[in-house]
Parts: structure tokens; sequence; C-alpha cells
């Protein structure tokens, strides 16, 4: 049986990073980070990919790729925030696994990238771009039927349950 691929999905500092690398361990999975990928494969940083090719050209990457990692199985897929923009992205690799969608408050995820400088869209008055892009994307992070809350958990325990939700829809 082709084992299916666990996608994190959430805003910017919602612990897709943190808890892929624990799901993949738990799981001995290989972990997909996709902005990583997407780094490697274009040769530069995002920040560099948003300055020199603008956003959509990212956009696009990002497409690629999604549409890449769902003809795939057996993966721990972090995504980036804006791979719910597209709504293919999201039917896709839906369709390669279990879609988890983390949040986190607005003053969890400030507090979290406090000191990032390498996420392009936050460039600014930080507090209020992560307040104005969860706004815009609220509806498409809801839409995820399956929802997991961050603030103020502990990422293990979280993974655990991932994991547990995950075995079971298997057995299914
Ligand atoms: C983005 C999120 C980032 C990265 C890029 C755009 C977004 O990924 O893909 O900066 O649009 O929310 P993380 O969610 O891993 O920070």
């Amino acid at each position: 049986m082709a084992s299916q691929n666990i996608v994190l999905v959430g805003f910017m500092g919602t612990g897709k990073t943190t808890l892929g690398e624990l799901l993949a361990s738990k799981l001995a999975r290989p972990l997909v980070d996709m902005d990583e990928s997407i780094e490697k494969q274009a040769g530069k940083t995002i920040p560099r990919i948003f300055d020199e090719d603008g956003e959509s050209h990212f956009r696009k990457l990002e497409k690629k790729l999604a549409k890449e990692l769902a003809g795939k199985s057996g993966l721990i897929i972090s995504t980036g925030g804006g791979i719910v923009l597209d709504p293919e992205n999201i039917a896709q690799l839906s369709s390669s696994g279990m879609v988890v969608c983390l949040s986190a408050t607005p003053e969890e995820i400030l507090e979290r990238l406090a000191k990032d400088e390498h996420r392009p869209l936050l460039n600014g008055d930080k507090e209020a771009k992560i307040r104005d892009i969860l706004a815009e994307r609220e509806d498409l992070y809801a839409a995820i039927p399956y929802q997991l809350e961050t603030s103020g958990r502990d990422p293990k325990e979280l993974s655990a349950r991932i994991v547990k939700d995950y075995l079971s829809l298997k057995d299914d």
C-alpha cells in the first residue's frame, strides 16, 4: 500500500518546520521543506527570488513543486504559508495525503518571527503585516478540514496527535 503524505499548511510562524522535523523523525520519513527546495532549485534565497524575480515567479515555482510532490508518497511536506493562495495546490496536495492546517495567534506568530529577516512579505511593520495577511487568508486556511492550534502547545504532543490521526486514517 502506498503511504500517504502528511502535508503541513499554515501561516508563517505556525510551526510547520518544527512539526515537520518531529514527524519525519517519529515516522522515519523524508521531510521536504518546500521553501528550502525552491531555494535550492533557484540557487538563491526566497528574499532574493522575491526581490529579483517577483512574488508571482515565486508562486510559479511553488506551484510546480506542489504538483511534483503531490505525485509522490511517504513524505512529510512542510509547505510555505502562501500555498493556500492557489486552490489547485491544496486540491493536489490533498489528493496525495493528509493535509494539516496549523494556526497560532497573531501575538505568538509575532513573537516567533520577531527576529526573522527571511520573510519578504513581512518587511516593514511586521505586526501590521501579520494581522493584514492573516485576515486576507483567513477563509483559505479555515477551508482545510484538519485544524490544529499550536499557540502555547507542546510540539511533541502535537506531533503525537498528528501521528495518531494519520495512523488511524490509514487503517480506515
Ligand atoms: C510565504 C511564506 C514563507 C515563504 C514565502 C511566502 C507566504 O514560508 O514561502 O516567504 O506567502 O506566507 P513559511 O510559511 O515557511 O514562512
